[in-house]
C-alpha cells in the first residue's frame, strides 16, 4: 500500500463529465470505491454516429444532480462526512466539462469542502491503483484513450512525463473510425474487438508505420486510411468485405504500433513496472500480448478491471487523494480546459 497514506482516512466525492458519461464516486484513501454511479449516454449518441457535444452537455446537465446523489446514497454517506469534492477539469469537451466543474463549484461553495482539480488522464493511469493495491509509482504507462494515445513516465503520483505520443489521431478514434465504416455502432472500438476475435489477422495486409528519429511516437492516420481504402476497394469491385478478418488484420497492426514503442521505451529508459490505462486499455488483444512479452521479459504488467477502463468517477476519486495530499486545491475561480497536458496535472 501507499507509504503515504494518513492514519486518518480520506473520503472523496468525484465527479466526471469529460465525454459522454455522467459519472459520481465517493473514493476511500484512493483505493477503496465506496460506490461508483455511471450513466451512459452511448443510446443517443450511436444515433448519430459519435458524440455530439451539444447533446452530451445537455444529457449531462439533466443527469448530475440525481448521479451525484445516488454516489452518495450507495456510499451511506452525507456530504459532512467527506473530507474533499474532486472534479475532472480537463481535457475533454468543454460543454461537457463545465457542467461537472460548475456543479464541484457550486458544491464545494454550500458545503465548505474543499475542491480537488482532476487531470482526465492522470485519473485513467489512477484506475490501477484501484484494482491493483499495491501498484505505486514509479512506473512507465501507454495511456490510451478516444482522444490521446500517450507513453507517461510516471515519476510519483503527481509528477508525470511524455515519453512518447501520437502525432495524429489517438488509438481509440481509429478504432471507432474503422469499425463506423464496417458498419458497426458506435463506440466501435470494443465491437471490432469482438469481430477480431473471430477473424484471420493476416487475411488483409496493413502498414506498420514509424515515425522517423521518434522511436516512442504514435501515428496512426496513416493506418486507418490504409484499412478505410481496403474495405472501399473492396465494396468498389462490388465485393463483401469479411469484417471479422479486417477487424483482425486491422487490430494486429494498430496494437503492434502500441505494443512495439511501448516495450521499447521500457527497455530504453530501464523502466520494469509496466502500467496501461484509459478506454483503449479494454482491448483484448492489446491485454493479451502484453501478458505475453512481459512475461518473458520478467516485467511486471498491471492493468485496470475492465469496469475502470472507460471514463468513471471511481479512477478521478483515485488520483483526487494523491492530488489532495500535495495541497492541489482549487477555488472558485477553476475553469475548465479542452486540452491540457498530463505533465502540468
Ligand atoms: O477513455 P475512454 O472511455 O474515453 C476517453 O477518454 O476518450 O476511451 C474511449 C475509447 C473509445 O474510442 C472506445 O472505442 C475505445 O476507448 N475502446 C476500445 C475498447 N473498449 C473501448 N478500443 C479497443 N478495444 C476495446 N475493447
Ligand atoms: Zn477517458
Amino acid at each position: 500500500m501507499d507509504s503515504r497514506e494518513n492514519t486518518k482516512d480520506i473520503r472523496i466525492l468525484a465527479i466526471e463529465s469529460s465525454c459522454d458519461e455522467t459519472a459520481a464516486a465517493v473514493v476511500e484513501n484512493g483505493r477503496r470505491v465506496l460506490s461508483n454511479v455511471v450513466v451512459s449516454q452511448i443510446d443517443e449518441h450511436k444515433l448519430y454516429g459519435g458524440v455530439v457535444p451539444e447533446i452530451a452537455s445537455r444529457r449531462h446537465v439533466e443527469a448530475i444532480t440525481a448521479v451525484v446523489n445516488k454516489s452518495l446514497s450507495d456510499a451511506d454517506m452525507k456530504l459532512s462526512e467527506l473530507d474533499a469534492l474532486a472534479v475532472t477539469y480537463a481535457p475533454g469537451l468543454i460543454g461537457a466539462l463545465l457542467v461537472g466543474v460548475n456543479f464541484a463549484k457550486g458544491l464545494s461553495y454550500a458545503s465548505k469542502l474543499p475542491l480537488v482539480p482532476v487531470h482526465h488522464l492522470r485519473s485513467h493511469i489512477a484506475a490501477n491503483y484501484i484494482t491493483n493495491a499495491q501498484l505505486e509509482p514509479p512506473f512507465l504507462c501507454l495511456v490510451v484513450s478516444g482522444g490521446h494515445s500517450h507513453i507517461v513516465a510516471v515519476e510519483d503520483y503527481t509528477k508525470m512525463k511524455i515519453i512518447g505520443k501520437t502525432r495524429d489521431d489517438a488509438a481509440g478514434e481509429v478504432f471507432d473510425k474503422v469499425a463506423r465504416t464496417i458498419g458497426m455502432p458506435y463506440p466501435g472500438g470494443v465491437n471490432l474487438d469482438k469481430k477480431a476475435e473471430l477473424g484471420n489477422d493476416a487475411a488483409y495486409p496493413m502498414p506498420h508505420p514509424r515515425v522517423a528519429d521518434a522511436p516512442y511516437d504514435f501515428s496512426f492516420s496513416g493506418l486507418k486510411t490504409a484499412a478505410l481504402n481496403i474495405i472501399h476497394n473492396t465494396q468498389q469491385r462490388g465485393e463483401e468485405i469479411n469484417a471479422e478478418d479486417l477487424s483482425a488484420s486491422y487490430r494486429k497492426a494498430v496494437v503492434g504500433c502500441l505494443t512495439e514503442n511501448f516495450l521499447k521505451a521500457a527497455r530504453d529508459l530501464g523502466y520494469k513496472k509496466l502500467v496501461i490505462a484509459g478506454g483503449v486499455s479494454a482491448n483484448t488483444l492489446l491485454r493479451r500480448e502484453l501478458e505475453r512479452e512481459c512475461g518473458e521479459r520478467g516485467y511486471e504488467l498491471y492493468m485496470p478491471e475492465l469496469k475502470y477502463c472507460g471514463d468513471n468517477g471511481a479512477m478521478v476519486g483515485a488520483q483526487a487523494y494523491y492530488e489532495f495530499l500535495e495541497g492541489n486545491i482549487a477555488d472558485l475561480s477553476l475553469n475548465a480546459a479542452a486540452t491540457r497536458s498530463i505533465e502540468i496535472g
